[in-house]
């Protein structure tokens, strides 16, 4: 798709589909109401749960938000990259209530691909973009994904993308830096590069503050059994690493047992999975550790 028609689109406040390292998502101005209103359309999101807003860099951010010293050190050296700031919004702050839900804090992030930044780096305005995928369905980590749920969209097609998690969010904005969503920069590296403790994720709270925690999410159409050690009638099994399971019905994660590869293929895998052919996926166990916690996390919520 050239690029001629994605800057159209954008600047008549219609969303395109753009590429990130994480997943695609669904871009539009995000000063512009009209524009937002049109991403919460397309995706049938509630207007509750607010969206995540991409800037170039720590430059463009501090025009929107009060970037603490935590975040400083953060983005310095996680930006651009899977690193999703919470943070207070600096007074008279422009971008659009709808897309940050009337909530007096921004969700914020610099994406690490070259054509988000291309994108990002030739528009005056920011982009409010929550992942492309009509809401509690599976992510889109293809452009293919994202145009067999939009058929209209204007879609910057990067290829696959290669966290395919979305972004790690925290939340700077108290006290004690909390993780809202697990992703690939791990609760660990924060608190190394923090030199502290952080809060990690909770998902037992009553008051969602991030509603991407809500319990189903990324779900595909049939059951998904987690920790499976057999395989049942009617079951096709989404493996990791060497194991004595026998079946035909197969999609491994990863055969060398590697995490990065496992969250690169998921999303895709589980739309394979989930294409009308099965029953009910059963899933084995993954590794709790490290950037297990985010694959672990999404498929909890796969489950419901
Ligand atoms: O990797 C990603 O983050 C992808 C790509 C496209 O950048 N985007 C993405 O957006 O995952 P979305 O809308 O699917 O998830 C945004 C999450 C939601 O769980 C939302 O509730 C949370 O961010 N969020 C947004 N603003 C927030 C705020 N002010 N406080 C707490 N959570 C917030
Ligand atoms: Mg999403």
């Amino acid at each position: 798709m050239p690029f001629d028609t994605v800057f159209l689109d954008l600047k008549s406040n219609k969303p395109i589909g753009m590429p990130t390292e994480t997943v695609y998502g669904l871009a539009a101005n995000a000063l512009s109401n009209e524009a937002v209103s049109r991403i919460y359309e397309l995706k049938k999101r509630p207007i509750f749960n607010p969206l995540i807003i991409h800037v170039t860099d720590i430059s463009q951010a501090e025009k929107y938000v009060i970037f603490t010293d935590d975040a400083k050190k953060l983005a310095d050296v996680f930006w651009p990259g899977p690193l999703t700031f919470v943070l207070n919004k600096k007074k008279n702050c422009p971008i659009s209530d709808l897309a940050s839900a009337g909530l007096e804090t921004l969700a914020i992030r610099s994406p690490n691909h070259n054509l988000a930044q291309k994108i990002l780096k030739s528009i005056d305005f920011p982009l409010a973009a929550p992942s492309a995928n009509i809401s509690e369905s599976i992510s889109p980590t293809k452009a293919e994904h994202v145009s067999s749920a939009f058929p209209n969209l204007t879609i910057l097609d990067g290829g696959p993308c290669t966290q395919g998690l979305e972004s790690t969010i925290l939340d700077l904005s108290g006290k004690t830096p909390s993780i809202l969503r697990p992703g690939t920069i791990t609760s660990e590296k924060i608190s190394n590069i923090l030199g502290k403790d952080i809060n990690k994720v909770q998902n037992k709270s009553k008051t969602i503050k991030s509603p991407g925690q809500l319990k189903r999410h990324y779900a595909p159409s049939i059951p998904v059994r987690l920790n499976a050690i057999d395989i049942k009638k009617g079951e096709i099994l989404l493996s990791f690493g060497h194991h004595n399971i026998k079946t035909e019905n197969e999609l491994n994660l990863s055969v060398k047992g590697n995490l990065r590869e496992a969250a690169a293929n998921l999303f895709s895998y589980l739309r394979q999975l989930d294409s009308g052919l099965h029953k009910s996926i059963a899933v084995m166990p993954i590794p709790k550790t490290g950037l297990g916690i985010a694959i672990n996390d999404r498929l909890t919520r796969a489950s419901f």
